[in-house]
């Protein structure tokens, strides 16, 4: 875990046939999209026609790993099959995969390639339900396919060969998350045995708990308790509190919808996305934050805008997010990243003046600006914790950070 917990920070990619209607059927639009064939309720044959015009030929995944590297993101993990049951890689246990539409081409090896090119950690993402497989069970209650003869065992004879052919012929694949693992037909025997599996394949792979199922009256949070995985995966919140002594990544869109979506402009400002990354750094988690290309492969330009932002920010305050670990403190004026002596203020709301720490415990050598680190900031130690004194003008619009060094690594009052 040790280079995921230093990551603190990873693009999701979610990209498959539900991209090119990006929610958009029949002239309506059906909710979240790339729950499209479910939300509309579209016939098995008609649903299918989409591989016949799967032809992303704007997709530069080069582009995207170079973008994520720009963002300061330091993993990706891509859609290999959602939950439509579409592979978007060369499988040979599938012919609803990517070689059987005009594009022909395996788009997950061009993410192993490039993420090789840019040191640039990979992980598949993988739904176990699936809604195309003939053996998949249970059947969507509207789905009027015939099920006679179906079998779910056979259904992870399926699975387990394709996710052999995910961890074998692609070199090294760092994560694999997985989701749609909440159905009546998956257990936590099939769980922990899909666990075992992987790390058989790759015995440094890490994966998420979604691989398990929910432990009785759990949810995306649960971990441990006997459950496989790795680290937990709060899905569109960051948990009030983080979630102290555990591994956890909240994944997030960077608008309403994880894949394309053609009526959706809610785009997260560049002030809300680094508040988010700032907010699960310092309750101790790692921020995985998605991208949805455009059914032609290209990435939203308000996702490049956004992630460019975070870039520009993160060269100047990186220090403050990566490998660090949450905050020893609860204050309402900002938030505070530790590592080591060191501890990182960061200020979203400046107001010029004292700003107090209270609760900080230690022996204070000196606070500088990461932002002009010959800046001093003048600080003292108070009955109560530490207090800064804030210069007039904020370095940074959005988010500035004093780093305090301490003689000692710090404490908090107990
Ligand atoms: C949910 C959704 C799925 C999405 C995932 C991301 O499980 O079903 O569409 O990919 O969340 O965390």
């Amino acid at each position: 875990m040790s280079w995921w917990r230093e990551a603190r920070f990873g693009m999701f990619v979610h990209f498959g046939l539900y991209s090119i209607p990006g929610g958009e059927w029949k002239g309506t639009f059906v909710g979240s999209h790339e729950w499209m064939r479910n939300n509309a309720k579209v016939p098995h044959e008609e649903y299918i026609q989409l591989a016949q015009q799967f032809n992303p030929t704007r997709l530069d995944v080069d582009a995207i790993v170079r973008l994520a590297k720009e963002a300061g993101q330091r993993y990706i993990v891509v859609t290999t099959k959602h939950h439509e049951g579409f592979s978007l890689f060369d499988s040979r246990h599938s012919t609803y995969d990517v070689m059987a539409t005009p594009y022909r081409r395996d788009i997950m090896r061009a993410f192993a390639e490039s993420c090789r090119r840019h040191e640039m950690k990979l992980g598949w993402y993988y739904s176990i339900m699936d809604w195309y497989h003939p053996d998949y069970l249970p059947r969507r209650d509207w789905e009027v396919r015939d099920a006679t003869g179906a079998s779910f065992d056979r259904y992870v004879q399926f699975m387990n060969a394709q996710l052999t052919e995910l961890l074998t012929n692609y070199g090294e694949i760092s994560v694999m998350w997985f989701d749609g693992q909440w159905e009546s037909t998956w257990n936590h025997t099939l769980g922990q045995a899909t666990y075992d599996l992987c790390r058989r394949l790759q015995p440094r792979v890490i994966m998420n708990n979604r691989v398990d199922v929910k432990a009785a009256g759990g949810d995306d949070r649960t971990l441990g308790g006997g459950m496989a995985g790795d680290y937990s995966t709060p899905e569109l919140e960051v948990p009030a509190r983080g979630l102290p002594g555990q591994d956890w990544e909240t994944c997030m869109t960077m608008n309403d919808n994880w894949g394309y979506a053609k009526d959706d402009e809610n785009w997260k400002s560049p002030a809300k996305l680094i508040g988010l990354l700032v907010e699960t750094a310092s309750k101790g988690g790692n921020l995985l934050l998605n991208i949805g290309p455009m059914g032609d492969g290209r990435v939203p330009q308000p996702s490049i805008d956004g992630l460019r932002a975070m870039g520009a920010w993160l060269r100047v305050n990186g220090d403050a997010i990566y490998g660090t670990e949450a905050s020893l403190i609860d204050v309402p004026e900002c938030r505070t990243t530790t590592r080591g002596r060191e501890v990182n203020v960061l200020v979203e709301r400046w107001r010029p003046g004292p700003l107090s720490l209270a609760g900080l415990r230690g022996t204070p050598r000196r606070a500088l600006l990461l932002a002009d680190r010959r800046a001093e900031i003048p600080l003292r130690t108070t009955p109560d914790g530490i207090a800064l004194v804030l210069p007039d003008r904020p370095p940074d619009p959005i988010c500035s950070v004093v780093r305090i060094e301490f003689e000692a690594p710090p404490s908090s009052r107990a």
